[in-house]
């Protein structure tokens, strides 16, 4: 497995790789692999040589957010990659994003979902991905439905730059109460993470309500808000669009998904589920 810092290296790499004829699958992340990562990286490994950028983005944390206590944990990553034997670990220095003067703006959903609570964090995550695309030149790029809605920028993303990259979405690996794996749930302690499930427990009670014939999008968003709040959630917002999240709705429809963002005990979660 090489480990690589520099982007010439990277760039060389990839040649190399081409020319040999491999296809070329990158799996961006900022480290601290937990089993949803490694998921990520064993879909990766079916398409071809497997490149793992580790970057903590300064671009996409905000002044008040947890850039310098974002969970670290290098040696480990390597060891769980080297498992998987993955072909290339990236770890880009520093040059990645100093000095940057461009950015990657998006303009339908900067102002939407997360985007209303982290002012800049898309165009944070946008540019690195574009940059981490440029140097890797990946077949493939796999993106974790976690986020769904950075999913849906990237896809849209490589779409109007007509990149030459496929961008595949991996489904949300969950603990086994439910909770999304996030590399965020390392700041729970046990009792703070067994109510930190009640996040999934709720929106999936929200999909079955649906599932029984509620489609008022406003009866399923008011229920969805109660329960968190009842549970000690701080809830930023509760919305249930369709699944290229195009705009809100008042009448939800199979296929449509249900995104939130709460915090709980200091730590900022998100969630989707699709209803069906
Ligand atoms: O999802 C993440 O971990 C990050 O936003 C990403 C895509 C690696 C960009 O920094």
């Amino acid at each position: 497995m090489e480990i690589i810092t520099c982007i010439k290296d990277a760039k060389d790499l990839s040649k190399k790789f081409k020319t040999g004829g491999q296809k070329i699958s990158l799996v961006p992340t900022m480290g601290k692999l937990h089993e949803g990562h490694l998921n990520i990286v064993r879909n990766a490994l079916k398409h071809g040589k497997v490149f793992v950028s580790i970057y903590i983005n300064p671009m996409q944390f905000g002044p008040s957010e947890d850039f310098n206590n974002y969970p670290r944990d290098i040696e480990g990553d390597i060891e769980k990659l080297r498992r998987l034997n993955v072909d290339c670990v990236y770890m880009p220095d520093d040059t990645i994003t100093k000095n940057n003067k461009t950015f990657i703006i998006d303009d339908f959903l900067s102002d939407k979902l997360c985007g209303l609570y982290r002012p800049g964090h898309f165009q944070g995550v946008l540019t690195i991905v574009m940059k981490l695309l440029s140097i890797v030149q990946p077949d493939f790029a796999f993106f974790g439905l976690k986020d769904y809605q950075q999913y849906i920028l990237i896809k849209k993303m490589a779409e109007d730059f007509f990149m030459d990259v496929k961008i595949m979405p991996v489904p949300t690996m969950r603990e086994e109460c439910g909770l999304a794996m996030s590399s965020r749930n390392f700041y729970f302690n046990s009792a703070d993470k067994e109510s930190a499930c009640n996040f999934y427990k709720i929106l999936n009670n929200i999909r079955l309500l649906f599932k029984k014939g509620e489609t008022s999008v406003e009866n399923l968003k008011h229920l969805t808000i109660k329960e968190l709040i009842d549970k000690n959630f701080t809830v930023e917002y509760v919305e249930i669009m369709d699944k290229e999240l195009i705009g809100r709705k008042t009448t939800a429809e199979t296929g449509d998904i249900i995104l939130s963002a709460v915090k709980f005990s200091g730590v900022r979660l998100i969630d989707n589920i699709f209803l069906e």
